[in-house]
């Protein structure tokens, strides 16, 4: 399995943090933030990672992970924010026809994922995703889910009667990148993931799993103070 790790965007939620620096340097207590995705993929067993960012970041990024880690990194360049769909369909070529890992940078998980990595690999098709019940399920992309099975998913919605959002790690097949192919952007102008994962629901192969370690969305100031919170409280 390869992972890609997804450290473009503008970072507005975040300004003026983010008006001459890239989101994922910030830090999370005493680490930049992308440190947190790169171990999440390292702890899953998966050494192969593609980081992909804008024309502007990409080269300290370069310098800066292989200063502190021992893996395989790849790199590439997102020159527009267009969404995450657009940034996954960048590592066609890195993927190579594996399965793969996806994991949004400002997603802090402070939990193991080997388990679920592993699993997926079994499996021949599909896509899977990871939820977890929150406070403000307004401010996610949302999973309806029925037993077994995801029954709906929607970025967003005003006023959803289910609190599963969907964090930003997805586990998929060499499929995917069809399925992105045929999307159109979003009314934010984004190539959504969200509508990824519909194609998914549609076919009746989209797997879920509850996260079951803490998880925070480190794009917001909010996030950023919480997980900087739960990062020292782990450490000291
Ligand atoms: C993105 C996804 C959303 C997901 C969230 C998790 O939102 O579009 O579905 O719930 O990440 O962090 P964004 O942060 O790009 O608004």
């Amino acid at each position: 399995m390869k992972g890609v790790v997804l450290a473009g965007g503008s970072g507005t939620r975040l300004r003026p943090l983010t008006r001459v620096v890239n989101k994922h340097i910030l830090p999370i207590y005493d680490e930049p933030m992308i440190y947190y995705p790169v171990k999440t993929l390292l702890d899953a067993g998966i050494e192969d990672i593609l980081v992909i960012s804008n024309a502007e970041h990409i080269g300290k990024y370069m310098e800066l992970l292989e200063l502190d880690f021992d893996a395989n990194f790849s790199y590439k360049v997102q020159s527009e924010p267009k969404g995450i769909a657009h940034g996954v369909s960048l590592a066609e070529e890195f993927v190579d026809g594996e399965d793969f890992a996806v994991i949004l940078g400002d997603n802090i998980l402070l939990g193991d994922l080997s388990e679920e990595v592993k699993q997926f690999e079994e499996t021949e098709e599909g896509a899977k995703i990871f939820l977890k019940q929150v406070d403000e399920p307004a401010a996610y992309g949302i999973a309806w889910v029925d037993g077994e099975e995801v029954t709906k998913i929607e970025e967003k919605p005003d006023h959803p009667d289910s609190d599963h959002a969907v964090i930003g790690l997805y586990l998929y097949h060499a499929d995917v990148f069809e399925k992105i192919e045929d999307l159109t952007p979003s009314d934010r102008g984004e190539y959504e993931i969200t509508d990824v994962n519909k194609r998914y629901v549609d076919e009746g192969t989209l797997g879920f799993e509850e996260v079951q370690g803490r998880w925070f969305d480190s794009g917001t100031p909010e996030g950023l103070f919480q997980a900087s919170k739960a990062a020292r409280d782990r450490k000291t």
